[in-house]
């Protein structure tokens, strides 16, 4: 009979579990890049071109200061990560919108089929600001790999109505001032929300644009869903077909129900939208909408997620669906606001049920 002496089992046991290690990427821990480093792409997207994963997401600072631009990962499989630098840089520049100590969040990339452009978006908020610019930026490259030159920055869909606006809905918009609201979530105050009191408001300039995604259809359109309204209200903006511009083509999604961190999916010809409340850093539960056209009417469903933590988005907030043929992956930030550059990763299949009905569940 065959003998294995007691500690060959425990090597072969230990063998075989750090291979298994090897091919997993547990959510919500550390995960590693070439040197060791906690992949530092938050806020982003992932696209697959060739035999290679591109990562890009916001670098936060790892010692404290303003954030360097927008990073990239790649990798062969999905598992062993590349840091290949910054891709967007912020410069020093003072008269550049992406001068350093501006706040560049959520950054989309994007190949765009008509122009062969590899197209970013992103979130801009002015160096000294705060919040307050709520603006977005284009950016491009040639390549996938960067570096990615910086056009332009600005808000959406200036002197633009939202498509379904009526004449009537325009007077109704424009009979509401913010300034005659004292308090917010008052009944007349959300009916004057509701009723575009900030759309009218910010015609001029163009609407906020605060967190938002990206979405190209199946037909090569494509277009950014962001937090408009002061976080109040989702717009669903039609790019142009270089990718580079608004045609001016909008809807609003869910007047006054204060979403963020846009994500979108289509299954089975249904538009699936996956969002956060406004809680900022900290977490909470996931809303989702579906349509059977972008263009809505969108209806609101309970949250996707299941599990442990499903009721705060299992501690992170949703920054894009990654999808390869017919396998979604929901990605998310579970941010650390003390150390945003640590913030942990969050990937996990979306399946879908007996209804069509998209479903999130928690993986170790
Ligand atoms: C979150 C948002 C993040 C970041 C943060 C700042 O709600 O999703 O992208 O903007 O607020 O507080």
């Amino acid at each position: 009979m065959l003998r294995f002496p007691f500690f060959s089992v425990i090597l072969l046991l230990l063998g075989l579990s750090l291979a298994a290690q090897e091919s997993l990427l547990p959510p919500g821990t550390v995960w590693t890049d070439q040197n060791g480093l906690h992949v530092n792409a938050h806020g982003g997207n992932v696209i697959h071109v060739g035999d290679t994963y591109y990562w890009y997401g916001e670098s936060r600072s790892r010692v404290g200061g303003p954030m360097p631009g927008v990073s990239l990962y790649t990798s062969k499989d999905m598992l062993h990560w590349h840091d290949c630098g910054i891709v967007l840089s912020t410069v020093a520049d003072t008269a550049c919108p992406i001068q350093r100590g501006c706040v560049i969040e959520r950054p989309k990339v994007v190949r765009c089929p008509h122009t062969d452009n590899y197209v970013m978006l992103f979130h801009l908020e002015l160096k000294g600001k705060g919040y307050a610019a709520a603006m977005m930026g284009f950016a491009d490259s040639p390549s996938p790999e960067g570096p990615f030159t910086f056009r332009r920055a600005l808000r959406p869909t200036a002197g633009k109505w939202p498509m379904d606006f009526k004449r009537k809905d325009r007077k109704l918009a424009r009979g509401h001032r913010p300034e005659d609201y004292k308090d917010w979530w008052t009944p007349s105050w959300e009916k004057a929300v509701r009723e575009g009191m900030y759309v009218a408001r910010d015609l001029k300039g163009g609407q906020m644009s605060r967190d938002q995604t990206i979405f190209v259809d199946d037909d090569g359109k494509a277009y950014q869903i962001s937090s408009s309204e002061e976080n109040l209200t989702l717009h669903i903006n039609e790019l142009t077909s270089d990718y580079m511009g608004f045609t001016g083509r909008y809807v609003r999604v869910a007047p006054g129900e204060m979403n963020e961190a846009p994500t979108l999916l289509k299954h089975n010809g249904t538009y699936w939208l996956i969002t956060s409340g406004c809680t900022g850093w900290a977490p909470n539960e996931a809303r989702m909408y579906s349509a059977k056209s972008i263009w809505g009417p969108w209806t609101r469903h309970p949250s996707p997620c299941r599990g442990p933590k499903a009721k705060t988005t299992f501690d992170g907030q949703g920054n894009y669906i990654f999808r390869q043929g017919q396998r979604f992956i929901f990605m998310a930030d579970r941010w650390q606001p003390k150390k945003l550059s640590e913030s942990p990763h969050i990937w996990l299949p979306i399946t879908f049920d007996a209804e069509g009905v998209p479903v999130i569940e928690w993986k170790d």
